[in-house]
């Protein structure tokens, strides 16, 4: 890669989630940064990431990353907790673009929060990595964190069922358990639950939801700008690519950043 200052800032910011989920973190940060180029991966050959096991995980992130080195970007954005917890770690050190992980980028500030009872609602796999409250209590360990998995979440957006009364009760049945907490506030800690977010403030009200995504949109801002990578003369360009179903990502897409054009189907 050219890493010439100039060159270097002018090459697109790429990002990764296993479907639409990261569309959420997306649209935040291309408001924040409407001059910059962009590429979207959405794996949806593996979805739903949060019931893989770390090796799985560690096998899919490393190859979207070999990916997106060979199309020279400026920036990875791990636009998806299950990876941030599980493989950030491993593989942070081997790319020479800047990787930014949901759940690290984003602790600081909800650490911060005058908040003495949190709940989170992640995947299987992030609630058991528990990479929220390890990352949280590391700044501030007197906070309690409440962390519970809902495994059902992720198909309920990716399929489309988001009204259904089976989907409905899925829904219900871990706001009831998470209630039993009294927490003051929740992170939504997978980034297809913002898509929920109608549905959960029926129980919760929308201001006692943490999206952490227009946190870490913030944060990405401030970093690229930190390291004199920002564009501010792009074309504010975007390309979506999937590993699957195109047509079923872009219908999907349409709850919260519609697509213009089908996104293009890549094998990694
Ligand atoms: N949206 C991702 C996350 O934030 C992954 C969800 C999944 O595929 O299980 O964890």
């Amino acid at each position: 890669m050219d890493k010439s200052d100039k060159c270097e800032k002018e090459l697109p910011i790429a990002f990764f989630d296993s479907g639409v989920g990261g569309l959420t973190v997306y649209k935040e940060v291309k408001k924040l940064l409407p001059d910059e180029d962009y590429l979207y991966f959405g794996d949806t050959i593996n979805m739903p990431y949060g019931e893989k096991t770390k090796e799985e995980l560690i096998e899919i992130a490393r190859k979207i990353f070999d990916y997106f080195a060979c199309r020279k970007v400026k920036a990875v954005v791990m636009a998806c907790n299950t990876t941030s917890a599980m493989t950030y770690d491993v593989l942070k050190n081997d790319y020479d673009f800047k990787i930014y992980p949901i759940i690290q980028s984003v602790a600081k500030v909800i650490s911060n929060l005058p908040v003495e009872r949190l709940g989170v609602f992640a995947t299987p796999a992030t609630i058991n990595s528990h990479a929220y409250s390890r990352e949280i209590n590391k700044l501030n360990p007197e906070m309690q964190i409440f962390e519970i998995s809902c495994p059902a979440w992720v198909r309920i957006v990716e399929e489309h069922r988001l009204h259904q009364p089976q989907s409905l009760l899925q829904i219900k049945e871990r706001l009831n358990e998470m209630s039993l907490h009294r927490p003051q506030r929740i992170v939504l800690g997978c980034t297809h639950y913002p898509y929920l977010t109608g549905i959960i403030k029926n129980f919760y009200p929308e201001k006692d939801l943490i999206d952490p995504s227009k946190y870490f949109a913030e944060f990405i801002k401030n970093d690229l700008e930190m390291n004199g990578l920002l564009n501010k003369c792009g074309q504010g360009s975007e390309k979506f690519y999937v590993s699957s179903n195109p047509e079923n990502f872009m219908e999907a897409s349409k709850l919260f950043c519609p697509l213009t054009e089908l996104p293009e189907p890549v094998k990694l």
